[in-house]
């Protein structure tokens, strides 16, 4: 299988790269090597190639940002993503792209589903919507993913964030009005991995559409701090104290109800990811393993 894997060196797109090598031939591009931002870039690249299976896990991920800069957040995850289909259906490739919960408004009571309406509550979401509904227009064979709050090892995240802000502080204030599942990066890559290995890219294909991939489980970003002050801090963890949205304000707003309901993954491919807790938990051992490397670069929140 011969695979074309944007955003090499994002959250997603590193873990991918290693868990797609057993699958054939892999040719994994950073930014220098495909930049988005540049449609001719974008065709001459896909062209030369020629894939079987192209992977986009490169994307526009500020989400506060893009309040300010809509247009570099559409420009990123809508118009390129609309040339990466057009040009996955021109060579007859499946196109596997990644999407996200905040396509929602988080008013729903119970995990969403796939065809639940879509209401973004913010520009990031608004630009992730519009491609989804780029890929669909164009109709070729692809998968996209909706995924939440993820999360890895390395890069701008969530986890890396509590992991420091444990080490300079007493008591970290964490949101808790919101709900989600915290997904690893690289379970997410593993289940991406085991759907091409296991259906192949045809069969993908002809199975066609939006499916939800996050880990089982859900908790607040709170419930979420907490349990990694437990891990990091087994003996005497830091107080984690819920705080409500109101008090945390951000430029972008968020869905209270982040939850994804990942039945259909399951019925249709028997794949599924692991619970969060369990996820945490290898991240976190695999930051013991490789303490003080952090991919070089600084950790942040970005969600
Ligand atoms: N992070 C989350 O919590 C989350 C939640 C739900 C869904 N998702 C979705 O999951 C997918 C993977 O996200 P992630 O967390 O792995 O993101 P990430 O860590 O921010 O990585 C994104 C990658 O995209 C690259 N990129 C940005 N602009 C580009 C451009 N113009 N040309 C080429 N590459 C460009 C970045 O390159 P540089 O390294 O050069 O900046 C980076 O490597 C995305 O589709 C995202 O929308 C993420």
């Amino acid at each position: 299988m011969k695979i074309l894997l944007t955003g090499k060196n994002g959250q997603v797109g590193w873990e991918l790269a290693h868990a797609l090598a057993p699958l054939g031939e892999v040719i994994a591009v950073d930014r220098e090597g495909l930049d988005l931002a540049v449609p001719d870039r974008i065709v001459s690249v896909v062209r030369s190639v020629r894939p079987e299976v192209l992977i986009n896990a490169a994307a526009y991920t500020a989400v506060d940002r893009a309040e300010n800069e809509p247009d570099a957040a559409y420009s990123i995850n809508a118009a390129a993503v609309a040339i990466l289909a057009d040009e996955a259906k021109r060579i007859q490739a499946l196109l596997v792209h990644y999407s996200t919960d905040y396509v929602f408004d988080g008013t729903k009571d119970t995990p969403y589903i796939e065809d639940d309406g879509p209401n973004p509550l913010n520009a990031y979401g608004r630009s992730k919507l519009a491609g989804e509904r780029a890929i669909h227009d164009i109709g070729g064979a692809h998968l996209i993913l909706r995924t939440s709050w993820v999360y890895s090892a390395r890069g701008k995240n969530f986890f890396l964030t509590i992991r420091r802000l444990l080490q300079e502080k007493k008591e970290l204030r964490v949101v808790s009005d919101q709900i989600g599942a915290p997904t690893s990066a690289r379970g997410l890559a593993e289940a991406t991995a085991e759907l091409l290995r296991r259906h192949g890219a045809a069969a993908l294909g002809d199975a066609r559409g939006i499916y939800h991939a996050t880990t089982s489980g859900s908790t607040s970003w709170h419930g979420f701090a907490g349990e990694i002050a437990r891990l990091e801090q087994p003996d005497s963890p830091a107080r984690v104290v819920p705080i409500a949205s109101s008090e945390y304000p951000a430029p972008a707003r968020r869905p209270a109800n982040s939850r994804l309901s990942n039945e259909k993954l399951l019925r249709c491919f028997g794949v599924a990811l692991p619970r969060w807790e369990a996820s945490l938990e290898a991240c976190h051992a695999l930051l013991g393993k490789t303490a003080g490397s952090n991919g070089g670069r600084t950790a942040g929140q970005s969600y």
